[in-house]
């Protein structure tokens, strides 16, 4: 007799026996005092490297225009690993062998020179693997990303078909602010490295619950069934964010929601979430299918923009006890900023699977919790049985795969109340991450840096995927850009948006689901 752990353990499918080694290499960071570098990259990198799973053997290099030793920069990141860690207190002994793989080269990043110097401390690895694979971390602006690519390949340091081993390029976002600057960007990027050479990053796509929807669709018969225009009513993507722009109005003045979260993150959600079924669970058959689905997203004409998109923006308020203040008092923001903080979409998406059903998509700051979900609102029941003790209307059953935090997947369906008489409630069937298999899940970045490592591109951004999204986002931009923000526009921090997102739903007879608090 099995016992069902024994069975859990049989029916245990694990897919990455095809994944590439990670083989020994070196990664060199552009844009190594930046930010994203001590709070992202470095903490990551260490991670793996105390939990055995970077390559034998690797070196990081740090590039950057500040005047650095590589002693000092390894004491400068040990004091950030202990705010940035996400697994608590750092092992020293385990930090210092990583410190030991850590240099920094000095340089200027239009100066040849310093490429120069890059290139001798890689030639003066003492193993031909460190010589020979490159990894390129572009943790910079995007409009450097040209300029280090043309530098590294005069260097001779970014070949196209390197005679031994590998070389390549890792890009932040964002990519571009619309389509043509995209498509200038990822031009300069192939200027000198093949396509499949490119690593653009999504954060979101090393998320362990996004990387879920794909194996929870097509590895279960149920709900892939039903995962169709004439089950589904519609779905609803959140992604909530508590926090205003905080430091970073700048940068946000410049991106606003639609940029920022939208044409990366919740697209590539919703690209997961609607595509078809890829032929293979590979980097290329997964991004074709990604691609197809975005191609299939209705552009919306400037009529539509105004009626299917709702654009908000932060006024002073209380967010969990909080104050925020108002976006446009926000350090590094214009008096009379119309940036968005918050976006609403109804999509369509013109392909026979999902004719006719709405795709609704918001995202904002400031807003009453942080959490991410995607609810699938199946259609209503017949109501033939119920309507004189319930009313008109039951609550239809939906699925919901909430990403962030409690990563869980709920599906909710009618039961009845316990006792003599008849009547029916909403229930909720519940399951949880944790509980089912332990508090511990990868920070995106460390799956990606591994990826990144071993060649598999599937969690990174094709050149065709983002000039799809960017069509998308050009279209609801030029409905909005010659009109400043309507007046119902803003929404005081802590509520959910404002009134016009709720109208868009209600005109349908549809309304927003909050994010759940369930564990
Ligand atoms: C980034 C955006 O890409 O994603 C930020 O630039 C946003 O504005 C962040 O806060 C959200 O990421 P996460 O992982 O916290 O949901």
């Amino acid at each position: 007799m099995h016992t069902t752990e024994d069975l859990d353990e049989l029916m245990t499918c694990r897919l990455d026996h095809h994944r590439r080694q990670v083989e020994s290499a070196v990664i060199v960071i552009f844009g190594a005092s930046g930010d994203l570098t001590s709070r992202k990259l470095i903490p990551a990198l260490y991670q793996l490297y105390a939990a055995g799973q970077m390559p034998p053997d690797f070196r990081v290099i740090g590039f950057a225009r500040r005047e650095k030793t590589d002693a000092s920069w390894r004491a400068e990141l040990r004091e950030a690993m202990d705010r940035f860690s996400r697994t608590g207190p750092v092992d020293e002994t385990a930090f210092a062998g990583f410190a030991e793989r850590i240099h920094y080269c000095q340089g200027d990043l239009a100066d040849p020179l310093a490429y120069q110097r890059l290139s001798e401390r890689i030639g003066g690895m003492p193993v031909p693997e460190l010589r020979h694979n490159r990894l390129f971390y572009l943790a910079t602006q995007p409009s450097q990303f040209g300029l280090i690519a043309d530098q590294l390949h005069r260097a001779n340091l970014l070949e196209r078909d390197p005679a031994e081993g590998w070389h390549r390029l890792v890009v932040e976002k964002p990519f571009g602010r619309d389509l043509a600057s995209a498509r200038d960007l990822n031009h300069e990027l192939t200027l000198h490295a093949h396509e499949h050479q490119v690593y653009r990053i999504d954060h979101y796509l090393g998320k362990e619950t996004v990387q879920n929807i794909l194996m929870f669709r097509f590895s279960n018969a149920i709900f892939e069934r039903l995962w169709h225009r004439d089950a589904v009513d519609h779905v609803q993507v959140t992604v909530s964010e508590k926090l205003g722009v905080g430091g970073r109005g700048g940068y946000y003045e410049e991106a606003g929601a639609l940029r920022d979260m939208m044409q990366n993150h919740l697209l590539q959600v919703l690209a997961l979430i609607a595509m078809e079924p890829p032929v293979a669970l590979d980097a290329e058959p997964i991004r074709d299918e990604k691609v197809k689905l975005l191609s299939s997203v209705r552009r919306p004409t400037p009529d539509q923009v105004s009626r299917q998109t709702v654009r908000g923006q932060y006024t002073a308020g209380t967010v969990a006890g909080q104050p925020i203040p108002d976006y446009r008092s926000e350090d590094k923001v214009a008096p009379s900023s119309d940036t968005e903080t918050f976006v609403a979409l109804k999509l369509f998406i013109d392909n026979w699977r999902w004719s006719g059903v709405p795709f609704y998509l918001r995202t904002g700051k400031a807003l009453p919790v942080s959490a991410s979900e995607v609810r699938v609102q199946f259609k209503q029941p017949p109501n033939v049985l119920f309507a004189a003790q319930c009313g008109p209307r039951l609550d239809a059953n939906s699925l919901t795969l909430r990403l962030q935090p409690n990563e869980g997947i709920t599906l909710h369906f009618n039961g009845k109340i316990p006792g003599t008489g008849i009547g029916l409630r909403p229930v909720r069937m519940h399951f949880s991450y944790d509980s089912e298999f332990g508090a511990y899940t990868p920070e995106a970045y460390e799956r990606l840096l591994l990826d990144a490592l071993s060649g598999d591109a599937t969690l990174f951004i094709r050149r065709d995927e983002v000039e799809q999204a960017w069509e998308i986002v050009d279209a609801i931009r030029a409905g909005w850009d010659d009109q400043p923000m309507p007046p119902d526009s803003f929404y005081p921090a802590g509520s959910w948006g404002p009134e016009p997102a709720h109208e868009m739903l209600a005109r349908t007879g549809h309304a927003w689901r909050e994010p759940q608090t369930l564990r």
